[in-house]
C-alpha cells in the first residue's frame, strides 16, 4: 500500500469466516436481527411470533424517542477530508467526540484514556477528545458474563471468571487495528422536536474504549475519535438504541459531496419520498443488495456469468458510507473502464500514489464522459454522473511533478473476495453523495433518491405523527487540502475478531 494513501482494508481471515457462515449456515448464526422469522418457515412457533409482537408492541408503547439528528461533518474528498463525521457525547458529564460514521461495521468505539499509541491531533479541524471512564460517573465496565459479551460470542464463554473484561478487537487491511474493552455509558443525542428544533437526549449503550491503536488508526492526518458503526448487528448503536425503545431500525443519510456535511437522521423519513427499495441479501454482515446490471453511457457492462448469474445472491453490492470511493470487481472493473473512457483515447494518464488513475481534462467532465447505472432488485438504480465519479486533484496538492490540475477516476478494482472465491462491488461516498438513502432495517430494504444534501428532509414524529424537518449540518472539518496525501478510507469491517483476555 503506498505509503500516502491510506486504504483502511480489513483482513481478510475474519471475513472469510463470517461470509462462510453467512452463506453456508441458514437462519440465525449470522445476523438473525430482523430476518429471524423471515424465510424461517414452518419452524416457527406461534408463541415465538408472540413474543416477538409483544416486545414490538413495548417497544412503540415504551414512548420512543423518534427522530434523531445527528450533526455531520467531513466531505468525501480524498484530498481533503475523504470520510464523514458526526458529533456525538459521551458520559456524564457529557463530552463531545467526532467519529466516523460507518454503514460497514457495527461497534462504536472511542479511543480511550489509557490508550497507548492513540493519536492526540487530527488536521480534520475538531481537538481529539480521550474518552475516560474514571471521569464519567455513569461509565460502568462490561464483564464477561454479561449478556452483551456472552451474545457477541454467541454462548458462553469457557474462560469467564467474575469481573473479568470484555474486550474487542477490530483489524482493518492496512493493518491498523483498535483493540479495547467494551463499557457502558450515556450516550448523548440530538432528539428532532420541532421543525428545524432539537433537545438533547440521552441513552445508556456499549461501546468500545479503545486502550490501543495501531497503524494508520493512531496517525494525525484525518485522525478521528472513534468510529461510529452503524451496521444491523445487535452490538450496533442503532441496534442497542431500537432495542431499549428509543428509536425505530430505521436511518438516512444524504452526504453533500459539493459542499461538506449533509444530514444524517435516526427515523423514518416521509420527504423526500423514497419509492423503491431493494432488499438487503439475507443473513449477511453488511448491507448487500444485489447488482442484476451495470450500464455506462446506455451500454450495459458485460459480467462473467458466474458473477451475477448462478450465485446472484453471492455476489451483491455492499453499501457502505466508510469507504471513500467505489471498488468493484476485478472481472468488472476492466470492461467498465474501457467504456468509461471510451469516447477519450487521447488521455494522457498518470499513476498517483500507485493508486488513482488521474488524466489531464480542461472540458466539462459532464459532456465527455458517460453516466454509469447500476441497476438492482425491484427496478432501484443507483445513477453516479461523471462530476461525482471523478474527482479533482489540485496541482498543489500533488508530489508527481504535475503541473497542472488534473481529474482522477474513483473508481477503484477491489482485489477482495469472499471465501467461494467471489467478487464483491463496494459502494462508497462516491456514489452515494449527494442522494438521500434510506437504510430501512426493520423491513430488510434500502432504498435512495436523488437529492439535494444541502436543503433539508422531513421525519416523522412518532408520539404527535407530524413530520419536523431536519436541516444540513456542516460541522467544521476538512480545514483545506492535506498536501501530498490522498485518503481514502475503506472502512469496511471485514474482520472483528473478540477476544477474551
Ligand atoms: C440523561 O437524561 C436524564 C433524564 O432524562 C438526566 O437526568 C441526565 O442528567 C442526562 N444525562 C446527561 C449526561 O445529560
Ligand atoms: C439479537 O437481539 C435479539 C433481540 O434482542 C435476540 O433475540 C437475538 O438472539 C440477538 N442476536 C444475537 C446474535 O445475539
Ligand atoms: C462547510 O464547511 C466547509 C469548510 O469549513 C466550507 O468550505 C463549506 O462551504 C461549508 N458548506 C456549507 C454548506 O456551509
Ligand atoms: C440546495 O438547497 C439549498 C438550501 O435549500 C439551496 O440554497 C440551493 O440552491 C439548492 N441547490 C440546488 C442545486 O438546488
Amino acid at each position: 500500500m503506498a505509503a500516502t494513501a491510506r486504504t483502511r482494508v480489513a483482513l481478510l481471515v475474519g471475513f472469510v469466516v463470517l461470509f462462510a457462515l453467512a452463506l453456508n449456515v441458514s437462519g440465525n448464526m449470522v445476523f438473525p436481527v430482523s430476518h429471524k422469522f423471515k424465510g424461517a418457515g414452518k419452524q416457527v412457533s406461534l408463541s415465538a411470533w408472540k413474543e416477538h409482537d409483544a416486545r414490538r408492541h413495548q417497544r412503540l408503547l415504551a414512548g420512543s424517542d423518534s427522530a434523531i439528528d445527528l450533526q455531520l461533518g467531513g466531505n468525501g474528498h480524498p484530498s481533503e477530508a475523504g470520510l464523514y463525521i458526526a458529533k456525538i457525547g459521551l458520559g456524564s458529564p457529557s463530552k463531545d467526540f467526532h467519529v466516523q460514521v460507518d454503514t460497514g461495521s457495527d461497534v462504536l468505539w472511542v479511543n480511550c484514556a489509557e490508550c497507548s499509541n492513540c493519536p492526540t491531533k487530527s488536521n480534520l479541524g475538531f481537538k481529539l477528545t480521550m474518552y475516560d471512564p474514571k471521569s464519567s460517573s455513569t461509565s460502568s465496565k462490561v464483564t464477561c458474563d454479561q449478556e452483551f459479551c456472552t451474545s457477541s460470542f454467541k454462548g458462553k464463554l469457557p474462560d469467564c471468571k467474575a469481573d473479568m473484561l470484555c474486550n474487542y478487537s477490530i483489524s482493518y487491511g492496512d493493518g491498523s487495528t483498535t483493540a479495547g474493552y467494551y463499557v457502558k455509558d450515556n450516550i448523548q443525542l440530538d432528539k428532532v422536536t420541532g421543525n428545524h428544533q432539537t433537545t438533547s437526549t440521552n441513552g445508556t449503550i456499549v461501546f468500545g474504549c479503545g486502550a490501543k491503536q495501531s497503524g494508520n488508526l493512531g496517525k494525525s492526518p484525518g485522525a478521528v475519535d472513534g468510529i461510529l458503526g452503524f451496521g444491523q448487528a445487535n452490538a450496533s448503536v442503532i441496534s442497542q438504541l431500537s432495542s431499549s425503545g428509543k428509536v425505530k431500525k430505521e436511518f438516512a443519510h444524504c452526504l453533500d459531496n459539493v459542499k461538506g456535511g449533509g444530514i444524517w437522521a435516526i427515523g423514518e423519513v416521509v420527504e423526500p419520498k423514497v419509492k423503491n427499495t431493494t432488499p438487503l441479501i439475507p443473513n449477511l454482515p453488511h448491507y448487500t443488495v444485489t447488482v442484476k446490471s451495470i450500464e455506462v453511457g446506455g451500454d450495459v457492462v458485460d459480467l462473467p456469468t458466474d458473477l451475477f448469474g448462478l450465485f446472484e445472491d453471492r455476489n451483491g453490492a455492499v453499501i457502505d458510507s466508510g469507504t471513500t470511493l467505489a471498488y468493484l470487481a476485478p472481472e468488472v472493473y476492466e470492461p467498465f473502464m474501457q467504456k468509461i473512457y471510451a469516447r477519450q483515447s487521447g488521455l494522457k494518464k498518470h499513476i498517483i500514489d500507485k493508486q488513482f488513475t488521474c488524466f489531464e481534462y480542461s472540458g466539462n467532465v459532464d459532456d465527455g464522459f458517460p453516466v454509469v447505472k447500476f441497476n438492482f432488485k425491484n427496478s432501484v438504480v443507483l445513477t453516479a454522473y461523471p462530476h461525482e465519479y471523478l474527482f479533482r486533484l489540485k496541482a498543489s496538492v500533488l508530489d508527481s511533478g504535475t503541473k497542472d490540475d488534473v481529474w482522477c477516476s474513483g473508481w477503484q478494482p477491489n482485489s477482495m473476495k469472499s471465501k467461494g472465491g467471489k467478487s464483491m462491488t463496494i459502494l462508497g461516498d462516491l456514489v452515494l453523495s449527494n442522494k438521500l438513502v434510506l437504510y430501512d432495517i426493520e423491513n430488510q430494504a434500502i432504498g435512495w433518491t436523488d437529492y439535494n444534501c444541502t436543503s433539508s428532509i422531513k421525519l416523522k414524529d412518532e408520539k404527535s405523527a407530524q413530520a419536523f424537518s431536519v436541516g444540513a449540518h456542516n460541522l467544521s472539518s476538512a480545514s483545506g487540502p492535506i498536501i501530498g496525501r490522498l485518503l481514502a478510507f475503506f472502512l469496511l469491517v471485514i474482520s472483528m475478531l473478540q477476544i477474551l483476555a
